[in-house]
């Protein structure tokens, strides 16, 4: 089925974001909106609400609004989940060991420094491309033309 998903690249590879569009349109998904931008220590908070209570949420959310981030929309059949296997397990260091072709496992440092993110669910990739490219419709000039 095909479906339109969130591919966040996280501030530690933001210069390698040639590498990560290649494999992307190696997996036949194509990205079909892109927009570089740095978040607030908030923006970040919000967009990782779900993992307030962790004991990494400081540290991610350090990270997270540490640098710039590009955030893509990428579209293609289960996109969702093709994202999450090319990304490969959350711990970089387990990607290297059980998905070496993974991009954790090229580009990735550890557990948090982990190169990407992907929405779990197809829920979560609508909220989370809200979050990056929020719909304007009835809003602004842009779609009053
Ligand atoms: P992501 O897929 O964006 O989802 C939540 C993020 O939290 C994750 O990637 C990592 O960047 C970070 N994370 C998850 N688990 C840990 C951990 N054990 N230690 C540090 N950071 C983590």
């Amino acid at each position: 089925k095909k479906e339109r998903t969130l591919a966040l690249i996280k501030p530690d590879v933001v210069t390698k974001i040639g590498d990560v569009i290649e494999s992307i349109y190696s997996s036949n998904l194509i990205v079909t909106k892109a927009k570089m931008t740095r978040l607030s220590w908030s923006q970040a908070a919000d967009f990782y609400m779900e993992h307030q209570s962790k004991p990494f949420f400081n540290n991610l959310v350090q990270f997270m609004s540490s640098g710039s981030v590009v955030a893509m929309e990428i579209m293609g059949d289960e996109a969702t989940s093709v994202w999450r296997k090319l990304l490969g397990p959350t711990d970089s260091a387990a990607a290297r060991k059980e998905a070496p072709q993974s991009i954790r496992a090229h580009f990735g440092t550890d557990g948090l420094k982990n190169v990407g993110h992907g929405s779990d669910s197809l829920d979560a990739a609508a909220r989370e491309l809200e979050f990056f490219f929020p719909s304007t419709i009835g809003h602004g000039p842009s779609n009053t033309a």
